[in-house]
């Protein structure tokens, strides 16, 4: 107690200075502030309860963090304890970002392991409560139901005074209740099976006002780019409630367009269209009476010869490590960004701007972004209302063409998970495999010079061939059919390159990731179309495409060049232009005397039998009995020394079969 009494005089002459110095009345009741902007902490220590897992908190850039999964079915887990301050009727508020929707809180008024009060929010379980353990013995005082905590950033303000305990979220009451048991303690946070907490901040008071809970309009999320073309682009954004939305667009400030919504809601999107192409316009959107600033983008050539893209993923849970990431991306041009999914912890969850949108925004401002879905989103509501992709019917895939390349976006999480309800088919048959197969065979793959597929599943990992056997079973032949050039993945949190077949396959999903990510170095070197060993480290990737070469390269966090590779087409590539069908061509001339041509095409290698018949059925001739790759094919049938008459010849391939009639005149 004698420590207790001199810090409080010693908290008291602070907060006399406090007050000297006129600084607002509500700052000057801080009776304890820590903002954990040093690298050590003085006065706290870790309490674990009944797990075997190591705790691991930190001290990174301004937050106290715990990056473990340790807990246990009691909601306990690991306690950081400021263990050198005793209060009995105080409020308490603190800034949490719990990316992880495990259970995070505070605890308060807390002698032992075995005796406190209890704060605690998991989004996964829809859970708020206030919790005493009182002699080991755990009760709940209050709780609420969210349907889903809808924040991963927000403000606790825990208030106790006598046998008054109340708790509110982001200045609004959620739980009250009146009890005795302790009256004074040690307070400090907690977190159970949680590996993403970022507490920000915390402070104590003696006596504060909570604040009023602003009821105006603000816009939250955006304005961002998504969909430009060479002539039309999607503006999205986000309003704090439900509001009406307005874009307006124009090559200057003073003239401009205006798109209005037909309703209002809380998740907007605009698109402009007839537009310029490579123009510069300026845009600023409008929910109820509130404005955007005004920002600018530059439509895209019709057919752009060249072009530079970033593609990065998994940003989900340390937006510390994503915003070191995309800082790099300041040092590279690029038209476009490209990310391999998992972009958030919980996709259910409203609040993506912690973890996504706050640390990207300032360059989905001007140039579009794109996402392959992975299965954080849980493929909820929110991926389809903050992102507008070419597909109407399905944005979780889609495809686009820009100048000389085809991309296209697919959903494979299903690979990996076997949540049908979340993640669609990639099975032959289904609907997205029939789409991918018309993508793949379209005009526009088969006109394009490059294809590129983007998925969040790898579609084959040099460390592990067998790891995702449905894309290795249904996409990798697809993939090997039609020619494709790149296939860009995430999901592991790494970067990775091989090469099989004529097909890239790119790793690029170190865009922050869970926890520090350790670099273990090269994994597995030996296996043989690896050109680039796993390496667990942070990084994005490159694309530079230079009309007949493509130039993909590789980045760590620190912006220094780990690997690069120049494509170039392949003498197969330059076929790929001519898409060909399984068929026999009619024999030119016919009738014929004494040679005709017989001709054929084949869409994929296959045995090729052709062979002439007479009336009878016996065999004349064998044109043709060899493997044949895909192509068009002629050869000269000469009659010389057969009679007049009919005459049939027929093809035989692995999988079709044709037969025509000719007449030899004499
Ligand atoms: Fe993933």
């Amino acid at each position: 107690m004698k420590k207790y009494k001199s810090i409080r005089i010693w908290l008291f002459l602070i907060s006399i200075l406090f007050i000297s110095l006129k600084i607002n009345a509500q700052e000057s009741n801080i009776i304890f502030e820590e903002d954990f902007n040093q690298s050590y902490l003085i006065g706290w220590h870790v309490e674990n309860e009944d797990d075997d897992d190591v705790p691991d908190w930190n001290v990174d850039s301004g937050y106290l963090i715990q990056y473990s999964n340790i807990g246990d079915s009691y909601q306990r887990g690991t306690n950081m304890i400021k263990n050198d301050l005793i209060f009995d009727n105080f409020t308490l508020r603190a800034k949490f970002n719990s990316t992880d929707d495990d259970y995070s809180g505070v605890v308060f008024r807390y002698t032992n392991s075995d005796n406190y009060y209890k704060f605690v929010l998991s989004s996964q379980r829809s859970l708020i409560q206030l919790q005493k353990r009182v002699n080991g013995t755990m009760t709940i005082l209050d709780s609420y139901t969210a349907t889903e905590w809808p924040f991963v950033g927000f403000n606790v303000t825990i208030t106790a005074y006598g046998d008054s305990i109340k708790v509110y979220l982001n200045d609004s009451l959620y739980l009250e209740a009146t009890d005795n048991s302790f009256a004074s303690g040690l307070f400090g946070f907690m977190t159970c099976y949680n590996e993403g907490n970022f507490f920000d901040w915390v402070r104590v008071y003696d006596n504060f006002e909570i604040p009023e809970v602003s009821d105006e309009i603000a816009i939250t999320r955006g304005p961002y780019l998504q969909s430009l073309t060479d002539s039309s682009v999607a503006i999205l954004w986000g309003s704090n409630k439900i509001a009406s939305g307005l874009l307006e667009i124009g090559v200057d400030t003073s003239s401009f367009q205006s798109f209005e919504e037909n309703y209002s809601r809380s998740s907007h999107t605009l698109k402009a269209t007839d537009l310029v192409e490579e123009t510069k316009y300026y845009y600023r959107v409008k929910s109820e009476d509130v404005y955007s600033k005004w920002e600018t983008f530059t439509t895209f050539a019709k057919d752009p010869s060249a072009y530079n893209f970033i593609v990065y993923g998994d940003t989900r849970t340390n937006f510390l490590r994503h915003s070191e990431v995309v800082e790099n991306f300041e040092d590279h041009d690029f038209d476009f960004i490209i990310h391999t999914g998992d972009p958030v912890q919980r996709g259910p969850r409203n609040d993506w701007n912690v973890e996504f949108f706050d640390p990207i925004q300032k360059y989905i401002k001007s140039k579009p972004l794109y996402i392959a879905i992975g299965n954080h989103e849980l493929n909820a509501q929110n991926f389809y209302d903050y992102f507008e992709f070419p597909n109407s019917e399905h944005e979780n895939y889609y495809s686009f063409t820009l100048g000389n390349s085809f991309f296209v976006f697919i959903d494979n999480n299903r690979a990996r998970y076997t949540d049908d309800s979340r993640f669609p088919s990639i099975k032959p048959g289904s609907p997205q495999y029939i789409w991918i197969e018309e993508q793949l065979s379209s005009t526009e793959a088969a006109e394009a010079d490059w294809v590129f597929v983007f998925s969040h599943i790898p579609i084959y990992l040099n460390k592990g061939f067998d790891t995702y056997p449905d894309c290795r079973d249904y996409l990798l032949p697809l993939f090997e059919e039609y020619n494709i050039d790149f296939s860009f993945v995430g999901h592991v949190h790494g970067y990775e390159r091989g090469f099989r077949n004529n097909i890239n396959y790119i790793l690029t999903g170190g865009g922050g990731g869970t926890g520090p990510v350790k670099d273990d170095g090269y994994i597995d070197p030996g296996y043989p179309q690896t050109e680039y060993p796993l390496r667990e480290i942070y990084n994005f990737s490159k694309v530079e495409m230079n009309r007949n070469e493509v130039t993909i390269s590789a980045y760590d966090i620190y912006g220094e060049k780990i690997d690069e590779k120049v494509v170039v087409p392949t003498s197969i590539k330059n076929n790929k232009n001519i898409v060909f069908s399984d068929e026999l061509f009619n024999a030119y001339p016919n009738p014929f005397n004494p040679t005709t041509e017989i001709s054929y095409s084949i869409s994929k290698p296959s045995n090729v039998s052709l062979k002439v018949f007479d009336v009878l059925g016996q065999s004349i001739a064998t044109l043709v009995d060899e493997q044949k790759e895909s192509g068009k094919y002629s050869v000269t049938f000469n009659a010389n020394n057969l009679p007049s008459g009919i005459y049939f010849y027929s093809i035989q391939l692995d999988s079709y079969n044709s037969v025509k009639k000719m007449l030899l005149l004499k």
